[in-house]
């Protein structure tokens, strides 16, 4: 799907990687770790089966069972969805980077893309704004992350404050 594909996948590699470094996480389990976090993007509880199936790749490339626990983490604690809590660094670093590519202008696009994959409407598109995307910048862990959100939340309250506008004047009476 164009709302989840390998461009998000590559901008939160590169976003989480960005993150990492300035943190002082563990690179290797962040990379790896967003490499694989949208794996199984299509199953109910994505992360979850992502996570599964990441620990499966991993496993059968050889790698030891320490790292492995590590990006499984990561990858089950990225969504809320999931209910479980990103425990480490690392599983923080994942989560934010998740949510800055649905935020700013990428955010509004990428929205977009998952409304009409779905066949949603304007008017629930902005409930989808009020409901999740503005409140993304108050659920990141890292300081670096909150930095990169802040101009990225302002571009898309800008955004939401000027459909709604538009859309109000078609709710008045003529
Ligand atoms: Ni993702």
């Amino acid at each position: 799907m164009g709302s989840h594909d390998d461009g998000h996948v590559e901008r939160v590699v590169k976003l989480a990687v960005y993150i990492a470094e300035r943190e002082g996480a563990d690179v290797e389990v962040v990379r790896t770790s967003a490499e694989l976090h949208d794996i199984a993007r299509d199953k109910p509880n994505h992360a979850i089966e992502s996570a599964r199936i990441a620990g499966e790749i991993l496993r059968r490339k050889g790698y030891d069972e320490d790292f492995i626990s590590k990006v499984v983490h990561c990858i089950e604690s990225h969504s809320f969805s999931s209910n479980v809590k990103p425990k480490t660094l690392e599983a923080k670093v994942l989560s934010d980077a998740d949510k800055l590519d649905a935020i700013g202008a990428i955010g509004v696009a990428r929205v977009f893309m998952f409304s009409g994959e779905r066949g949603r409407s304007i008017e629930d598109t902005l409930k989808h704004f009020e409901e999740k995307l503005l409140k993304l910048k108050d659920m990141l862990y890292t300081k670096t992350a909150r930095e990169i959100a802040r101009n990225r939340h302002e571009f898309l309250k800008m955004f939401y404050d000027r459909l709604r506008k538009e859309l109000e004047f078609y709710e008045q009476d003529c």
